[in-house]
This record gives C-alpha cells, structure tokens and sequence, in this order.
C-alpha cells in the first residue's frame, strides 16, 4: 500500500489518446491536479489552456496544468499514453522496440524525482511495455498496471448489447491475454443479464457463430478505427478513467487490465490482461478465470506470443 496522500495525476504523452483521457478525468471530477508532460510543449500548453476552461462545468474542480517530472513526487499514479502510436496496418506488436526505449527514458525521470504511487500504462504493445516500465522502475508488480484487455472487453460488451437490446453494463464477458491479435472471448463463463452464453450456444449453432463473429469484430476494431481517423481515443481514454477511478476511490473493483501473471492460466513472468481486483494498492490479485480446452488453447497461443517476443527484449 503507498503513502500517497490527495489525488494528483501526472499525465505522460498528450496525444490523441492522452487527451481523450484527461477530457474523460476531468469531466468525472475524479482527481484534484492533473498535472500533463509531453515533449510537444506548444500543443500540450494549447491542451491545457482549452480543458481548463471547461473546468468550471464539470463535477469538481480539477487543477490542470503543464507538468514537469518533479510533479511526480507527491502524485498518486502516473499514467503513461506517450509513445509512437500504431501506423494503419501495422500491429501492435511491431511498435516495441520503438516504445521500450520511450519507456526507459520516462520511468528514469519520474523515479529520479521521487515517485512512490501508481503507474497506468496504455501505450502499445501495452503487455509488453507494462513489464518495461516494472522492470525499469523496480516497484512491486502490484503498482505497476497496464490497460490491458479493458477496452477490449468494452468493445466485447458493447457489441453483445447491440445483438441484445440491453445496456452493455448488463453484459458480463471478458476478453483476456494480449491486447492485440491473439486475445481471445470467455464465453464459457460470461453471461448476459444472468443468461449463459455457453448454454446458448450450445442450443443454437447459429449464436455460436454471431458471438465469434462479434468477437472477431472486437479484435479487428482498431485496426477500422485508425484507417478511418487515424486513431483511437475516446474508448481509452474512458477506459483509462475507469481504472484511474477504481484506484483513486479504493474501489476493489474487477477489471481486465494488464497484470503480472505467477501462475494464473499456467503463465509465468508475463503482464496479460485477465480481470484482477484493482484498488489503491495497485492490482491486489489477479483473478484466473476458468477456461474450457478451448479456450486454454488460446489463451496459450496468446502467452506464447507475448513471451517470446519478451525473452528477445529483455532475455
Ligand atoms: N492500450 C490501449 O488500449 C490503447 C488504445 C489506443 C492507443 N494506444 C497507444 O497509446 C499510445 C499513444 O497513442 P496516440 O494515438 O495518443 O499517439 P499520438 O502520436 O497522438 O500521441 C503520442 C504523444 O506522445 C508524445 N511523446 C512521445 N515521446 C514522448 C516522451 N518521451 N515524453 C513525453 N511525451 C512523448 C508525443 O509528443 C505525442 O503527443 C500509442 O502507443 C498507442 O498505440 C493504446
């Protein structure tokens, strides 16, 4: 449990994504200061100006400022979305050496100046950079978090609602492992207002295949999104105020986020997304869903993956 006192947010890479998440913030009311770091000092000067001056319609107060590195010394969480963002066609995957070097950079300056909270980590390939950003800060795992399959599993939900007619808050499903390519559906044990997926596919062959199509819709989502606008924000951007919130207010809540993995699902020194109790500690446990065979294949073919590419990286 850390010693941070008040609710200051050190924000770190202004971008599309970065500001989705600070409008998102600042409209939930949800911290005191949120102090923003970019290299791009005019932009972000110019971002700053504009939320500020929606400040007085939001729930409460949010000091919002141009940040430096010394802010990160009383802050409760840093939240990192800076890095060089996916090109169309290109996967996630293939941004990792480009953004373990921003990494390293980054988390070198904020231990430097003290910091003793949280890290949220969005920046892609985020399983990947959440155990560079472990590794170069020397915090416990628990205070070090990656966004993981959250949008994901929103995205998941969403669409499921729409094939339903029910709001997706009434859809219990996840989706877990890498956030990219290889993450995969929990339809054995998701639900939607308290029907069995599962029983429902069986029943029917025909729901088997809209709810892997829609699936399949989810993983490929962002690829649509950035060849039709270059990027996706707001979806992360309300995700990563999702978690921020869970973290800030001590919710305890379950969230697929990226989390360091001992065991879970038979995966070692890896972060994946599964869903884990995500509170003021950081993440307090990891929740191992049960997975049929199914499933397990997957979601091995999903470790193997990510673990391959993380022995190249870091041996
Ligand atoms: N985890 C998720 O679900 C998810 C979803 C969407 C995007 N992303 C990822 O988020 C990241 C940002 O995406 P984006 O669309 O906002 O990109 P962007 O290019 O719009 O923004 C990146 C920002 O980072 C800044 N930056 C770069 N290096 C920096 C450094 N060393 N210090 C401070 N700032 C620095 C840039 O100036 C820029 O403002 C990408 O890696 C992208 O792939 C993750």
């Amino acid at each position: 449990m850390t010693n941070f006192v008040g609710n200051k947010v050190v924000l770190i890479g202004a971008g599309d994504v970065g500001i989705a998440y600070a409008y998102a913030l600042v409209n939930q009311g949800t911290v005191d200061h949120l102090a923003i770091i970019d290299i791009d000092e005019k932009k972000l000067e110019g971002n700053v100006m504009d939320l500020n001056h929606g400040v007085v319609w939001a729930p409460s107060r949010t000091r919002v400022t141009v940040g430096t590195y010394e802010d990160c010394k009383d802050a409760s969480m840093v939240v990192i979305c800076a890095g060089a963002a996916q090109k169309p066609g290109e996967t996630r995957l293939q941004l990792v050496d480009k953004n373990v070097n921003i990494m390293n950079s980054i988390v070198g300056d904020v231990m430097k100046n003290g910091f003793d909270g949280i890290f949220l980590v969005a920046s892609n390939p985020v399983d990947l950079l959440t155990y560079a950003v472990w590794k170069a800060s020397g915090l416990p795992h628990e205070r070090v978090i990656g966004s993981g399959t959250v949008l994901d599993s929103a995205r998941y939900r969403y669409m499921l609602s729409e094939m339903e007619n029910v709001a997706p808050t009434s859809v219990h499903a996840y989706i877990i492992g890498e956030h990219g390519d290889s993450e995969l559906p929990v339809v054995s044990s998701a639900n939607i207002a308290g029907v069995h997926m599962s029983r429902r596919s069986e029943e029917d062959p025909d729901y088997n295949q809209r709810i892997e199509k829609i699936f399949e819709q989810t993983r490929d989502a962002a690829y649509h999104i950035i060849d039709a606008k270059g990027s996706t924000s707001y979806g992360i951007g309300m995700a990563l105020a999702r978690i921020t919130r869970a973290v800030i207010q001590n919710q305890g809540v379950a969230l697929p986020v990226s989390t360091y993995l001992q065991g879970e699902y038979g995966a070692e020194d890896v972060y994946m997304g599964t869903p884990a109790i995500v509170d003021r500690s950081g993440v307090s446990r990891a929740i191992e869903l049960q997975l049929d065979e199914h499933e397990q294949e997957r979601f091995n073919k999903s470790f193997n993956t990510l673990n391959d590419i993380k022995k190249e990286i870091f041996g």
